[in-house]
């Protein structure tokens, strides 16, 4: 099979590669991809067109089905058009912040290859909301009916704490227009002091005042754009409820959980296992699972879930979707094992409908959660 064939061609150039250029190349050919309705289309009849429709409902939202690729990899919105035409049904696009910035010193990205892992500490790096903007022009018709459009959003590295609020605001209403949904970015460990945004005395006045500029955006553009709070794996169960009282009372419209950890498995066995930054992939699969399931508890079904970390198979995203989540993303798992990676979970859940003996991904959730 050529979809096959070419990833397991890539992938040995790619990984010999430094991680940091084999995203750098990644992204300028599927730049290049993004640019070509004709060349999408191409890879759009090997990938996506491959993938049998399982629509999913989330933060009042259609998709395709319900793997999207998570926020990280695009910072740049430069490969809206090739990333739906390799089958994802929504790609999330940034952390953007207002101004460009360097990011971190590198090297700021590990490969953890004996345990299916990444570890980063990118800092955001971007070329800011300018340039992201006018690359964002390029995503077409086409690629948008593939796939939902995601934009996340961040603050600059050097805007005080006090003033995080400004930043995302910034974003949030210069991002608007080109989004179907935005994610407010407050749990990256890459961003000094960023994640204290989660804490409920910053969180309180920060969820009220992004939703005010939302009802500024509704008026001016006549459309409501769901927000979606992104949180870390690193959180209490106190600050679980917390988070989902505010989450709740607030009105924002999904949680997406889990960000990279902080934490290091003891059983970690790369050489590189010690490096600062946040732990993505495989050692980080079931603590997203179990994040997931508390803010379910809380959360009742009222507020969306999109869960993500270290979803690698069927069973994965499976566990995922009977723990509380509503739509899935991927992020390590797909540098590891290529695009088929969505087609092969898709096809996976499709067995877990037809098993059930339902029509619906979400009965035959609904069915698993019930018992
Ligand atoms: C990320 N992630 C991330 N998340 C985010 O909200 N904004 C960002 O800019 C980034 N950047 C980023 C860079 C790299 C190199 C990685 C590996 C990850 C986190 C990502 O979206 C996801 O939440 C985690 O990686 C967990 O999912 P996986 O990778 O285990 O599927």
């Amino acid at each position: 099979m050529l979809d096959q064939m070419l990833y397991s061609l890539a992938k040995p150039v790619l990984f010999a590669l430094n991680p940091e250029q084999a995203h750098d190349v990644t992204l300028h050919n599927l730049a290049r991809v993004s640019r070509s309705p004709f060349l999408n289309t191409q890879v759009a009849r090997w990938y996506a067109d491959r993938i049998k429709p399982l629509p999913t409902q989330c933060m009042g939202l259609e998709f395709r089905h319900p793997v999207g690729l998570a926020a990280g990899l695009d910072k740049e919105a430069a490969a809206f058009n090739a990333l739906s035409a390799l089958g994802f049904s929504a790609v999330e696009m940034g952390t953007v912040t207002p101004k460009p910035q360097p990011g971190n010193e590198k090297p700021r990205l590990f490969r953890l290859v004996e345990d299916k892992a990444l570890i980063n500490r990118m800092g955001f790096n971007s070329g800011g909301l300018d340039a992201f903007l006018q690359n964002a022009q390029t995503i077409d018709d086409a690629s948008r009916a593939r796939a939902v459009v995601g934009i996340n959003v961040g603050k600059n590295a050097v805007t005080d704490m006090a003033d995080a609020h400004y930043d995302y605001a910034t974003a949030l209403q210069r991002v608007y227009a080109k989004a179907d949904y935005v994610t407010v970015n407050i749990s990256s460990p890459n961003t000094k002091s960023l994640r204290e945004l989660q804490n409920a005395n910053y969180l309180d006045d920060f969820l009220s005042h992004l939703k005010r500029v939302r009802e500024k955006c509704e008026q001016v553009h006549e459309r409501t754009v769901p927000l979606a709070l992104k949180v870390a794996p690193d959180l209490s169960a106190d600050d679980i409820e917390t988070i989902s009282e505010l989450v709740l009372s607030h009105r924002f419209d999904a949680v997406i959980a889990t960000n990279t950890t902080i934490e290091r498995p003891t059983d970690l066995k790369s050489s590189h296992a010690s490096e600062a930054g946040g732990l993505s992939g495989q050692p980080l699969t079931e603590r997203s699972t179990q994040v997931i399931a508390e803010f379910y508890q809380h959360l009742k079904g009222q507020v969306s879930i999109i869960g993500v970390g270290g979803i690698s198979t069927a069973q994965d995203a499976w566990d995922k979707l009977v723990a509380g989540a509503d739509f899935l993303q991927v992020y390590s798992m797909f540098i590891y094992q290529g695009p088929l990676l969505v087609r092969e979970i898709v096809s996976g859940l499709h067995q877990r409908v037809a098993q059930a003996g339902v029509s619906s991904l979400g009965e035959a959730v609904d069915l698993a959660r019930a018992r």
